[in-house]
């Protein structure tokens, strides 16, 4: 039988773009993901549902709305118009993107709140709140202000004082007044419904659930499992920790309605995981899957993966809220700590230094960032810190300088010498290169299954120090030289490839655009984990090499990081394309080979009297004569530049007779369209007079 997994991010909230935060989390699941789908079970492909959504609902959403001018509704749907681009920007690759406030999820909430109903696990209490007469509704904590009753500074929050630290309710505060409309609220009483947390049969579950083990290993991540404890047994040896849980708010409320109590809503964080389940639902609605079957299934695996800030409604919460209404309870929460820049944390509302968006558009990789943000994280809740420095080192340094290079190398043997066809020669054995390689298959699998991607990437990089020592060992640019040894560096080469090709599937979860890359180039089908152990065959042909992957130029981070630094190559390209002069008419092949170019040596070089355009050149092609040819290059270069030098010239021309002589061909050179700025063409060091060029 193959897995099943259904596997989830965080939902985020809908007010704001994404941060590199959200990225961070959405890369470390798609990672896990396209791991999984790389794998199979008795032959048969893992069956994996990776699903998001926005979390539309609550009174922040709602108050933004307002503030500009628009419907919830309107507002949310513009949000979620902007998700695309970093998604795909960054080969994030959810199976479908959904909102809280699909129809799904008002069904599935709905349920899943009678379902704990009809199990007693609701109470109505009536509770004394804060009101603005002026906006006609209950304050959450966050919009009452006052002064601080220990100390009387002014202008603190509802739950605690900035000046002197002390911990308060909001109704202890002295002259409250509401944030949204500035008049002192009222103090009013409204009945609230209750999911009972603290009833016994609620808290003997989560123990079992969050500290019990699962496969004999602990279900949870040691600081997480901790934390769960910590509030589960409650501080100073008391029976529990859990209070129940004020799960509804009253109109106005961008939320579900509450199924027979007209006018109340459900908090935000009751519908917010449930939104999970309405995603997937919803997925296979459009694709025709069975959702109930699927979630009723003992063999599906449920995984979300979320930030440290949101333990307490994933641990506790949510698995009772699943378990009490007769669902299946996940059977992980994956946690990650939070990303920093250069030591500093950012904030919600102002993100960082790092924008995703501007990533995109001053055209850096975002494989560099999947790479870079997989080497920094591990199974443990563990703040990551981004650095310039670091990132370069580690991309330029090791993605590039150790694996990348690997390829070049000896693609263009293969393809010069051997036209382009694989050919490993003798079996190889498991002691060699190739067999350590494949060897590491199955460590590299459990440590991706364990989101030890840090580890993962350390291991491939030492694969990859082993297969530049062998390349450094049997130098195949030295073999090059010697016809004698072209058997052997046909098999080194080969071989080279093969290692290249392994480490290639080793990397794919984390860099898959640069694996479809490498698979174009090694005439590959798309490589699945099983293809460690199926190496190219001898006669395997290849494409030739095309560019994998740039390093990265320190200025593009400088443009990153400040907001005004310049984007390196932008503005110049764009100058460039403004300026360059238009491509002439398609020609064919053949139209090309009427021209006749070679290399040509200038024996000598001469000013031309009467003439202060032009300097005589005389030029070896080869022929056993030399020609004699007028080039208008003298406001570029003096005689003594060019003598003995090689260059291009075109060696059919028709003979020109000119006032100083006849010109018997031309030498090539690059300008600009007012002939200010003029290069003469030079060949790489090797050609010889008369070659041809083609
Ligand atoms: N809407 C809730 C989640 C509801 S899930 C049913 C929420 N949204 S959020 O937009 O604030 O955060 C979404 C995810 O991003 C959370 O997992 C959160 O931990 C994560 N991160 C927010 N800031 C982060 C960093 N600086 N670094 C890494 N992840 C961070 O919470
Ligand atoms: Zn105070």
């Amino acid at each position: 039988m193959s897995r099943k997994l259904f596997v989830t991010t965080a939902l985020p909230y809908a007010n704001a773009p994404f941060h590199i935060g959200h990225i961070m989390e959405y890369i470390q699941a798609d990672i896990w993901v396209r791991f999984q789908r790389m794998q199979q079970d008795d032959g048969a492909p893992r069956e994996v549902h990776f699903v998001c959504a926005d979390d539309a609902h609550g009174a922040p959403i709602m108050i933004a709305a307002e503030k500009a001018g628009k419907t919830p509704q309107e507002f949310v749907r513009e949000i979620a118009e902007g998700r695309k681009k970093p998604l795909g920007g960054f080969h994030i690759n959810f199976d479908n993107w959904d909102s809280t406030d699909s129809p799904e999820n008002h069904e599935l909430s709905r349920e899943i709140y009678k379902n704990l109903k009809a199990n007693g696990l609701i109470d109505a209490r009536t509770i004394e709140q804060f009101f603005d007469p002026v906006k006609e509704m209950f304050l959450p904590d966050r919009y009452i202000k006052g002064e601080c009753p220990k100390c009387g500074a002014k202008d603190q929050n509802g739950d605690s004082c900035e000046v002197c630290g002390s911990v308060y309710a909001p109704t202890d505060l002295k002259n409250p007044y509401s944030v949204l409309s500035g008049t002192s609220p009222v103090l009013k009483t409204s009945e609230h419904f209750f999911f009972r947390l603290s009833d016994p049969q609620c808290v003997a579950f989560l123990r079992e659930w969050a500290l019990g083990a699962v496969n004999g290993h602990p279900r949870l991540q040691p600081e997480v499992a901790n934390k769960a404890k910590e509030w589960l047994e409650g501080k100073d040896g008391a029976e529990s920790g859990l209070s129940d849980w004020d799960i509804s708010r009253d109109a106005p409320y961008f939320g579900i309605e509450i199924p027979d109590a007209p006018g109340k809503y459900f908090y935000v964080w009751l519908d917010a995981p449930v939104g999970y389940l309405a995603s997937l639902k919803n997925y296979f609605r459009k694709t025709g899957g069975d959702f109930d079957a699927f979630m009723a299934d003992p063999q599906t695996e449920q995984y979300h993966f979320i930030g440290k800030d949101i333990i307490y409604f994933h641990t506790l919460f949510w698995p009772a809220m699943l378990h009490f209404s007769g669902k299946k309870t996940p059977d992980n929460v994956f946690v990650h700590g939070f990303i920093t820049v250069s030591g500093e944390k950012m904030s919600k509302s102002r993100g960082t230094g790092i924008s995703p968006l501007r990533y995109l558009d001053i055209g850096m990789d975002p494989e560099w960032l999947r790479y870079y943000i997989a080497a920094k994280l591990n199974a443990h809740v563990e703040d990551v810190d981004f650095t310039a420095e670091d990132f370069i080192a580690r991309v330029n340094a090791d993605l590039i300088g150790k694996y990348v290079n690997i390829a070049s190398r000896a693609a263009g043997f293969i393809f010069k010498k051997f036209g382009g066809r694989i050919d490993p020669g003798i079996p190889e054995s498991s002691d060699s290169l190739l067999g350590h390689l494949r060897a590491g298959a199955d460590e590299i699998a459990s440590l991706y299954e364990a989101r030890e991607y840090g580890r993962v990437l350390r291991q491939i990089m030492q694969y990859a120090d082993m297969v530049n020592a062998y390349t450094d060992e049997h130098k195949p640019w030295v073999l090059a030289k010697d016809p004698m040894y072209e058997a052997l560096l046909h098999e080194v080469c080969s071989k080279l490839l093969e290692a290249f090709r392994i480490l290639t599937i080793y990397l794919k979860p984390v860099l898959p655009a640069l694996a479809e890359k490498v698979e174009a180039f090694l005439n590959l089908p798309s490589m699945q984990w099983a293809d460690v152990y199926t190496p190219m065959k001898s006669g395997h042909l290849i494409n030739a090499y095309t560019h994998l992957m740039q390093r990265v130029d320190e200025r593009l981070m400088d443009a990153l990081l400040e907001p005004d630094a310049p984007v390196p190559g932008a503005g110049e390209s764009n100058d460039a394309a403004q300026a360059i002069e238009h491509i002439a008419p398609e020609i064919t092949i053949e139209d090309f080979e009427k021209v006749d170019l070679r290399v040509a040596k200038i024996v000598e070089c001469s000013l031309v009297d009467g003439a202060n355009r032009l300097l005589r050149l005389s030029l070896d092609v080869g022929e056993g004569r030399l020609r004699n040819v007028f080039a208008g290059i003298r406001s570029a270069y003096q005689p003594e530049d060019l003598v003995g030098k090689m260059t291009v010239m075109v060696a059919n021309l028709a003979p020109r007779k000119m006032k100083f002589g006849i010109s018997e061909g031309m030498v090539l050179a690059a300008s600009d369209p007012d002939d200010s700025g003029i290069y003469i063409l030079q060949p790489w060091p090797g050609a010889t007079p008369g070659m041809k060029i083609r």
